[in-house]
């Protein structure tokens, strides 16, 4: 199997988790392996590392990727690291030292996996990551949600201005003809578009897919439940590191990481504490991180990607 994916930011992540060996980490996205394999490396022969993944082309290539030395050492999991804590607890995995997530999708899904997920390929519109899972896809959203609920999608995460307008255009359109491919929703946007923009409608379909993918999959929603539950596993001391490469993302890695570091959060004239809160840990990151020059100009893919580290106390 040829799966694509260069990882991005992997020195700087290993820096921040520090592994050592016999140490067990956790990395939530397997995606290429990348990040799975450097840490088997470090942590063998006593150490092991728990991967995973929502796509089961992730879980294939890994498997085929592995020494028979790294094998004995990686347990590689089919799952949501929404459920971090079932995972854990269903593969007896504890004394975390660390876990590192690079949200998003790998290239192979953006490139090779033929789901939808580019705008610049006539594919069906699938989207999914885990593709096992029955349930709802970019053409089932399309096709159903009323003209109101696709305009949130397109405007809480793809931030595009046209958001009511497109909306309104594909209501209109499938009750014609139901969208079924990649190319039935770039033509609808082309032509939505007033005819001095026609030319930037490239940006607009960006937007478009991808605010359409982070609806399939739940990305915003599969971060916000994980990262309580992957501070909640760390030992003490243990890191978190996250790669994220979408504003509204980082916006909730930030967050979290703000809340998590901070104390007493009583009103500043209550003259003793009562919410009773202790910092869970410290920001390692007090400037958010991106790829250095070198990196960004050898995989331009690197270019969005941030990156947040936390210390659990
Ligand atoms: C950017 S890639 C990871 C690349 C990896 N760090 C490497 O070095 O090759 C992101 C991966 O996360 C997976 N993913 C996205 N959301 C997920 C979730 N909620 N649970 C598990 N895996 C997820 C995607 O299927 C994709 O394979």
């Amino acid at each position: 199997m040829n799966y694509n994916h260069e990882p991005v930011l992997l020195e700087t992540a290993l820096q921040f988790l520090e592994p050592q060996p016999g140490q067990n980490f956790i990395d939530a996205t397997l995606g290429g392996g990348g990040y799975s394999r450097a840490l088997l490396d470090y942590v063998i022969p006593e150490g092991k590392v728990l991967s995973i993944d929502l796509d089961p082309a992730a879980l294939e290539n890994y498997q085929a990727q592995l020494s028979s030395k790294q094998k004995k050492n990686a347990i590689a999991v089919h799952g949501n690291f929404r459920n971090l804590d079932d995972i854990v607890r269903n593969h007896e995995f504890y004394n975390i030292a660390g876990i590192v997530a690079d949200i998003g999708l790998s290239s192979y899904q953006l490139d090779q996996s033929g789901r939808g997920i580019t705008f610049q390929n006539k594919e069906p519109l699938d989207m999914r990551f885990d593709v096992s899972d029955p349930t709802t896809d970019a053409r089932f959203i399309i096709n159903n949600h009323s003209e109101e609920q696709l305009k949130e999608i397109f405007r809480n995460y793809g931030e595009d201005r046209l958001s009511g307008k497109i909306a309104r255009a594909i209501v209109q359109r499938r009750g014609e003809k139901p969208f079924h491919y990649t190319t039935d929703l770039t033509e609808l946007i082309r032509e939505s578009l007033p005819k001095p923009q026609q030319h930037k409608w490239q940006d607009t379909a960006r937007r478009i897919f991808q605010a359409l993918r982070i609806a399939v999959n739940h990305e915003l929603e599969n971060l916000e439940t994980f990262l309580p539950k992957a501070l909640d596993l760390l030992n003490p001391g243990g890191k978190l590191v996250i790669i994220s490469f979408h504003s509204l993302e980082d916006r909730i890695v930030k967050k979290f990481f703000v809340e998590s570091s901070r104390g007493c959060t009583c009103p500043i004239d209550f003259p003793i504490c009562r919410c009773g809160k202790n910092p869970l840990g410290m920001i390692l990151t007090k400037k958010i991180v991106t790829a250095n020059e070198e990196e960004q100009a050898r995989n331009p893919r690197s270019i969005p990607a941030k990156l947040r580290a936390f210390k659990k106390l």
